[in-house]
């Protein structure tokens, strides 16, 4: 009985740690952020499965749509990286309530961290992190190309 009791509490510090160590390394990777232009600054951090922590932070470009966002940055470069199995990502700005992902980044975590946990914090209340899912940030997302809509030359629907 202890010992499941401890366990589970063991546990229960893990996660929170886990929570708060990605909420911070978001918020470092948040310091190296290149945004001269609009001058907000996101850091973001992915947890894998197996604990490793893989940060991005929002880089932008005098022809502002090629800006990429920090989600984007640290799920590139964690998947260049070989990493898969995301359990969460936390992304951290100087933002009432955090910052919410855009429509682009959502679809890029619906496709690579489908499981993850999204926290978002404001980099004043790092220790007061949000909580979404992916799926409930875009839902009824596009997945794939229907298998037969491929080489449809010639058909009239
Ligand atoms: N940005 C992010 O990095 N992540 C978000 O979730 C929202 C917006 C960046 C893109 C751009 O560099 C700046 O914030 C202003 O839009």
């Amino acid at each position: 009985m202890w010992q499941r009791n401890c366990s589970r509490t063991l546990r229960n510090c893990m996660a929170i740690a886990n929570k708060h160590d990605l909420v911070r390394a978001a918020a470092g990777a948040r310091q190296r952020a290149v945004a001269p232009y609009s001058k907000f600054k996101v850091g973001a951090a992915l947890l894998t499965k197996s604990g490793e922590i893989i940060t991005g932070a929002n880089v932008e470009s005098a022809s502002y749509g090629l800006t990429c966002c920090a989600e984007r940055v640290a799920l590139f470069n964690a998947l260049t990286a070989g990493k898969r199995n995301f359990v969460a990502v936390a992304v951290v700005a100087r933002a009432p309530g955090g910052p919410m992902p855009c429509g682009a980044c959502r679809q890029l975590l619906v496709e690579y961290a489908p499981q993850a946990k999204v926290w978002v914090a404001d980099s004043r209340a790092l220790r007061a992190p949000r909580e979404f899912s992916v799926r409930e940030l875009l839902p009824a997302a596009f997945l794939e190309v229907p298998e037969d809509s491929v080489g449809e030359a010639g058909s009239k629907r």
